[in-house]
């Protein structure tokens, strides 16, 4: 039997409803993994157990069948990740199937205040994290001096590093930030309740997908944010730390990427965006608001109003096209029932020239949208239960951007409850 391992990864900015389609997916699968990122994601899920904002827990936890692991990419925060699963558990669902992987990197108090601190610090070049210790922890990750989840049952080796990089951090949080320094053995204390607290729960996971692998299980990796925000491939310095592409994907998940035979790129039927970095079809008027308003763009994680804009062609198809997107999932169809006419940007005029690439970062903020208007359908959508009874206009609308971007429709969503979504 072969393994079938599909990824799925956001197209846009982040926010393109990844959750509901990974869910909707995960009800088939017999292994959901997290590769990357930390309590910063927001996927909002709307299934037969309620409404659920999962920042760290994979979306797979609603499929008692579904092995769900946090990767060995992501970072994580303990009493975060305790607390959500607490939630989820509250409300009728197995958490059994939990896993972390115990290369998976800690996000510890320390790193919570230098992302707030080192933000700031940032003037011009701010990147309005969340505040979650992301940043910080994926630093420490790769200066050779994080906290690995392993780590969190061993007495010693934990007292050992933390007094190294006590040293370096609170010299900075006291000396640059004004800041109050963190007490060693209160820390250690703190890391050995955690460890034993998520003790049943850390796995190898080497093992584990070695065996999925050769018994032909369903494996989804989920993704956070999108390429638009990997760390190599986004507008950087506007970007997270980790790689939120299918090539990330592999990495954070421990699958050789030949076994990768599915990614899906999810995108909105028009963008939004949280946080700073260029975004040429930002509306920035009241068309801008009111979208905003009935896409109800307003962060699950911290309740920022999100930036809003056109659909983008020239980011959905750079990002398809770094992830070899083998099928495309427009979300929040419905969210345009309303409009006459809408706006699609095909490229972009820069210094009087007309360009279809994605250019560097600086280039793209000063990047004026070219668009071509379709006509809107003015007919509700939500309730509609599959792509042939869509309205013409909707289902024109849908087959341009997947000519645009170039890959073809996997589904198309008209409300945010799993089953609003029409397979194509
Ligand atoms: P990040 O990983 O943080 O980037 O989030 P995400 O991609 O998982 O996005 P999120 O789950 O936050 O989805 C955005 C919002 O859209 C949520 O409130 C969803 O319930 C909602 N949503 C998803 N699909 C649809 C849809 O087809 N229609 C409508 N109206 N809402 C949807």
């Amino acid at each position: 039997m072969t393994a079938s391992v599909t990824v799925v990864v956001g197209t846009q900015w982040g926010d393109e409803g990844k959750g509901k389609i990974v869910d909707l997916l995960s009800t088939e699968a017999d292994m959901c993994v997290r590769f990357q990122g930390g309590g910063n994601a927001g996927h909002t899920v709307i299934n037969e157990y309620g409404t659920f904002k999962l920042h760290l827990v994979p979306s797979g936890v609603f499929n008692s069948q579904c092995l769900s692991i946090l990767g060995t990419g992501t970072v994580i925060d303990p009493p975060a990740m305790l607390e959500e699963l607490q939630e989820i558990a509250s409300q009728g669902v197995n958490i059994d199937n939990v896993k972390i992987s115990d290369r998976a990197h800690v996000v510890m108090p320390y790193h919570k205040v230098l992302d707030k601190v080192e933000d700031q610090a940032r003037g011009a070049y701010r990147v309005d994290t969340t505040g979650r210790g992301i940043g910080p922890a994926y630093t420490d990750k790769v200066g050779r001096i994080g906290i690995r989840i392993s780590d969190l049952q061993q007495e010693q080796v934990l007292r050992d590093k933390l007094a190294i990089i006590l040293r370096r951090h609170n010299a900075v949080l006291t000396n640059v930030y004004g800041e109050q320094p963190f007490d060693l053995e209160q820390l250690v204390a703190e890391a050995l309740t955690w460890g034993e607290q998520l003790k049943a729960r850390i796995v190898d996971t080497v093992p584990l997908m070695r065996a999925a692998l050769r018994d032909g299980k369903r494996i989804m990796l989920e993704g956070q944010l999108s390429a638009m925000k990997d760390i190599d491939w986004g507008s950087y310095p506007f970007v997270t730390s980790s790689s939120p592409s299918a090539g990330g994907a592999a990495v954070g998940a421990g699958i050789p990427p030949r076994y990768i035979n599915r990614v899906i790129g999810v995108a909105k039927a028009y963008s939004s965006q949280v946080g700073t970095g260029p975004m040429p079809t930002e509306l920035l008027d009241e068309l801008g608001a009111h979208l905003r308003e009935l896409g109800g763009e307003f962060g699950a994680t911290t309740g920022r109003s999100r930036r809003i804009g056109w659909f983008d062609s020239v980011v959905t198809r750079y990002v398809t096209e770094l992830n070899g997107c083998t099928g495309l999932a427009i979300t929040k169809l419905d969210v345009l029932d309303t409009f006459a006419k809408i706006p699609v940007c095909t490229g972009y005029r820069y210094r009087g020239e007309l360009i279809t690439d994605l250019p560097d970062p600086l280039a793209h903020e000063a990047c004026e949208p070219v668009y071509e208007v379709l006509p809107g359908w003015q007919q509700p959508t939500r309730s509609i239960q599959s792509l042939t009874g869509l309205p013409y206009n909707a289902r024109a609308y849908l087959d341009r951007l997947a000519e645009l971007t170039g890959v073809p429709l996997h589904s198309v969503g008209v409300g945010p409850h799993r089953n609003q979504t029409l397979l194509a």
